[in-house]
């Protein structure tokens, strides 16, 4: 578990993480989600040990990351963005380095182990320096699962990966959620809404919210959108139809149909469908819109800048 008060890391005048506050539960994959910038792997250094924040504190696993360090660090697993590579190094040389760094002292079996968890035990023997870049990713996984740790960081863990190893990594991480929580960073939406259970959204160096990924579309959206097409009224006449409906929030054009915000909870398609017939038109369409993930950051984002401006 991870509990996070007030964390904050100033470079100078800079502010890269400003106050944030979270707080993970027990097998529970949560994702750092946010653009490049956003303060995404200044917050994960800090909760494994990296570099000291300049305000507030967190918690790994009941261990707080300043007064009792050694056993924070104890507690977690971490990838970070970039991952060390010894060229020369086996697969299992690597990993049984990693090892006993933690402190493993008959590191054979759970070495295996770990290789059989992310998939490189076929390849224990071969060089660091001939593996792919996916393959090198995986690798990092099994140093940061290496000592068994409750709980694992992942810094942007399918960057610059293929896209046969990126549907390989998230299967990977989604296991891990039967024993380990995870906070996983990345700047891909639709990676959050696949693979984590929760999402938190930063944006310079400020959650700005947080959710499952459901729950985010819905409160961001302030409602549900419903697509409705009528034939036999003008453009006028139909808005106007529209609007009149109770619980339709708002009724705008798009394409040759309407969109309508609709207040949440609310099913307004009976009363849109009586109201169309009894003015005498035609109801050609009607069906429910969902939001994407991604219109819905984006708007944030934009916000955001909006607001600073
Ligand atoms: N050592 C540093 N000195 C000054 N600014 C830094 C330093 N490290 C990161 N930053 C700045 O902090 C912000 C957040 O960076 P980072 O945490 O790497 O973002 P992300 O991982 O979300 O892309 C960026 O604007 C970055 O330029
Ligand atoms: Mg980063």
């Amino acid at each position: 578990m991870i509990e996070v008060e007030n964390l904050t890391k100033r470079y100078g005048a800079f502010t890269a993480v400003d106050r944030i506050a979270f707080k993970t539960n027990s097998g529970e994959i949560v994702g750092l989600l946010g653009p490049n910038g956003a303060g995404k792997t200044t917050t994960m250094r800090m909760l494994t040990g990296f570099l000291p924040p300049t305000e507030g504190s967190a918690r790994i696993n009941g261990h707080d990351i300043d007064t009792d360090s050694i056993e924070a660090r104890r507690a977690v697993g971490y990838m970070p963005e970039r991952i060390p590579v010894y060229p020369d190094m086996s697969v299992r040389a690597y990993v049984t380095f990693w090892a006993q760094l933690r402190g493993i002292r008959r590191p054979a079996a759970q070495v295996d182990k770990v290789l059989k968890q992310v998939q490189l035990f076929d390849r224990r023997n071969t060089l660091i320096r001939h593996l792919s870049k996916g393959m090198r990713q995986r690798l990092g996984l099994a140093q940061a699962l290496v000592h068994d740790p409750p709980v694992i960081i992942l810094d942007e863990p399918t960057i610059g990966i293929d896209p046969q190893q990126v549907i390989e990594v998230r299967e990977t991480v989604r296991a891990l959620r039967a024993k380990h929580t995870v906070l996983l960073s990345t700047h891909i939406l639709s990676e959050a809404e696949q693979v984590c259970d929760r999402v938190l959204i930063i944006n310079k160096g400020q959650i700005v919210a947080q959710g499952n990924p459901g729950e985010l579309r819905e409160k961001l959206q302030g409602g549900t959108l419903l697509y409705v097409e009528i034939g036999g009224a003008s453009s006028k006449e139909a808005k106007a139809l529209l609007a009149a409906i109770p619980n339709v929030i708002s009724a705008e054009k798009e394409g040759k149909g309407w969109r309508l915000k609709v207040s949440p909870n609310a099913d307004v398609r009976g009363e849109v469908s009586k109201r169309v017939m009894s003015a005498g038109c035609t109801l050609l369409e009607m069906r429910a819109e969902t939001t994407s993930l991604e219109a819905v950051f984006l708007e944030l984002i934009s916000k955001e800048e909006s607001g600073a401006s």
